[in-house]
């Protein structure tokens, strides 16, 4: 980066107040604010004060409304053009092209770089710039995973305090020459002098950029979550995802859940659903049979590594949920709506009532008469569009969730003894199939298939391959990471290796009606994969996998119609002719890379389907 603008840095307010004399952490800093010209630039400490001084701020400038009905509490309403993760504009910029797979938009890095440092001259104009030093994973860690975000906006600061480990508990593990992921960005909307801001500033140009080989993450344009705090998606998945594969253990974007039988026997479960597919419901899920318990450890991302022992052991990177709230409530998710009425949260897009309270469809049956919507406007039940956005958030710490297993922050992590893919398909995939191995568990996830949802930019309700839910995530060639999972498995001991089981809680009737009730019910599936694993539970093969007979599954109590429980449980082989034709596109357009045994996989289950 050049140096151009003005003010230089020697007058830039707070720059030389760093608590910190880590060396190429005060380098970048200076470089930044070099470029950036913000007006200010504070070191986050992630203290009580200032994040009261932060929200107070944020309050005054309209981009936060202070809650009456929760302590502590705020709604935040983006702009309207800045609602979700832009699939579009995120980059993938590794030095060769082919590095970047498929799956990622791909630019060469010096290339991108030209680009974005134009736009981040004079982007902080007028604002402030924050210097967000964060850690992903347990500060304990041996090696902690340690990360500093420079950002221009607030709202991010703040959200990063409830994401992520930060400010002076992160800064104490830098030292003078710890390494750590540089991740800079910038809503891109200086403010000229005088210049009123607007409650969310952005750009209409973004930019989502990850330089892989160097670790580094350009973000320009977007204040929402998913681009914009830069700890989640593009650190622990797209540059996570690199390091595992280096270093040899993965970053997936996974809930992590404990399971307790009524015999007392403990099991922890890994899930990859596709964002909006019910991760975090899962996480935080309440069993309805009797005498089982399920806490939570993680409820987006686990990193997952073999243990001294040969096992495989589970870490969530982050430090609170970033929850999808439309569908949240005290009949869906009992302990999402506590740890939310606990106060200390950051709504995104929801709708607020008149007596300073949040409100989204499914929270309550009956909507409120008038409310705020998303977007400030005066809503009423009879109006046409929801009142949240159905991709509006929840933000609250980890620790307030009521559920959370006490091992939650053990940097060893804990042993995952099943893997779960699932999507939202509305045919085809059964509500739960046993893979047969390993192998043919990894072709359960290369194919793992999903109707896309609000979370990204886009059409909603198309069928897409979502490869182990992270499409949008891996941060290499995809048929390198199939070949690292594959690899992964067959370095290790077969009966110390997690079981893995698809999953689909969205299937459906000839009349658009869910077959399975789900949510809480979903226990009723977990019990039957314990039981597989501890070889007490039934099953039927089929040529997908073992299947559940209905009565295999324990449904004491179930509100759910049989026909349909048997219906969501079955395996047609006439709808999967098209299916087969969508996985050979899918692998056609891997290419060379895709490893052979999932080649033998495809060809294996085109035989059993007949
Ligand atoms: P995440 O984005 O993967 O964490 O998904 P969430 O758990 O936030 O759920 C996304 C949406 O799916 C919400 O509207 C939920 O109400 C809905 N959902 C979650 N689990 C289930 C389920 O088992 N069945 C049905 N029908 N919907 C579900
Ligand atoms: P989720 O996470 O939707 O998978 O819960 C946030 C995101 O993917 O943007
Ligand atoms: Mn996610
Ligand atoms: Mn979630």
């Amino acid at each position: 980066m050049r140096t151009t603008g003005v003010p230089t840095l020697s007058t830039i307010p707070g720059l030389d107040s760093a608590p910190t004399t880590h060396r190429t952490l005060l380098a970048w800093v200076h470089e930044v604010a070099d470029l950036t010209a913000p007006q200010r630039v504070v070191w986050c400490d992630g203290s009580d004060d200032e994040w009261r001084r932060l929200t107070t701020d944020l309050v005054n400038v309209g981009t936060l409304v202070r809650l009456r009905q929760q302590p502590n509490s705020f709604a935040a309403a983006s702009d309207p053009s800045d609602v979700a993760r832009v699939e579009d504009c995120t980059y993938l910029c590794s030095k060769d092209e082919p590095d970047a797979g498929p799956t990622n938009n791909w630019m060469d890095p010096v290339d991108m770089k030209i680009i974005m440092t134009e736009l981040y001259r004079g982007s902080m104009r007028g604002r402030t710039m924050y210097v967000v030093p964060f850690c992903m994973g347990p500060l304990t860690a041996a090696h902690p995973k340690l990360g500093v975000e420079i950002t221009d906006s607030a709202y991010v600061a703040v959200s990063m305090r409830l994401m992520t480990r930060m400010g002076a508990m992160a800064l104490e593990k830098f030292g003078d020459d710890a390494e750590f992921v540089k991740a800079l960005h910038s809503v891109g909307a200086p403010l000229k002098p005088g210049q009123a801001d607007v409650p969310w500033p952005c750009s209409d140009v973004k930019y989502i950029s990850h330089f892989p080989e160097e670790r580094a993450i350009w973000s320009y344009g977007s204040g929402y979550g998913g681009n914009s705090l830069l700890g989640k998606k593009s650190y622990s998945l797209r540059i996570g995802s690199v390091v595992a594969r280096d270093e040899g253990w993965l970053a997936e974007h996974m809930l992590i859940l404990k399971l307790t039988s009524p015999a007392g026997a403990v099991h922890y479960a890994a899930a990859a659903f596709p964002s909006a597919c019910g991760k975090t419901n899962l996480a935080m899920l309440q069993p309805t049979l009797p005498g089982w318990k399920a806490e939570t450890l993680g409820d987006d991302i686990a990193w997952l590594r073999f243990g001294p022992d040969g096992r495989l052991y589970a870490v969530n990177p982050e430090f609170g949920f970033f929850g999808v709230a439309p569908g949240t409530g005290y009949r869906t998710n009992p302990v999402a709506m506590r740890m939310i009425e606990q106060g200390n949260a950051i709504f995104t897009n929801v709708a607020v009532t008149d007596t300073g309270d949040v409100w989204w469809e499914g929270l309550t049956e009956q909507a409120p008469q008038h409310l705020t919507d998303w977007q400030g406007r005066d809503w009423h039940p009879d109006f046409a569009e929801p009142a949240a956005h159905p991709s509006s958030r929840f933000c609250t710490p980890i620790q307030q969730c009521p559920t959370l297993a006490p091992e939650w922050d053990d940097p060893a992590g804990v042993p995952i003894s099943a893997i779960l893919f699932g999507g939202r398909r509305a045919t085809t995939m059964p509500l739960v199939v046993e893979s047969r191995d390993w192998q043919h568990g990894v072709f359960l996830g290369a194919t793992l298939s999903s109707e896309t949802t609000g979370a990204t930019d886009g059409e909603v309700g198309v069928v897409r391959r979502d490869p182990m839910a992270m499409r949008l995530f891996i941060g290499y060639h995809v048929g390198d990471y199939f070949a690292h999972w594959l690899a992964l498995g067959a370095g290790a001991d077969p009966a110390k290796l997690p079981r893995i089981f698809g999953v689909n809680w969205f299937r459906r009737g000839a009349d658009g009606r869910f077959l399975w009730p789900g949510f809480r019910d979903n226990s009723r599936v977990l019990a039957w994969i314990t039981g597989r694993i501890d070889g007490t539970a039934d099953a039927v093969d089929t040529p997908l996998g073992a299947v559940p007979a209905a009565g295999d599954l324990d449904l004491t109590g179930l509100d759910a119609d049989p026909g349909d429980v048997a219906e969501a449980l079955a395996v047609h082989p006439g709808e999967w002719p098209a299916e087969l034709d969508l996985i050979r596109d899918w692998f056609t357009t891997i290419g060379d890379k895709l490893p052979r045994e999932l080649h033998d996989e495809f060809d294996a289950l085109v035989r059993r389907l007949g």
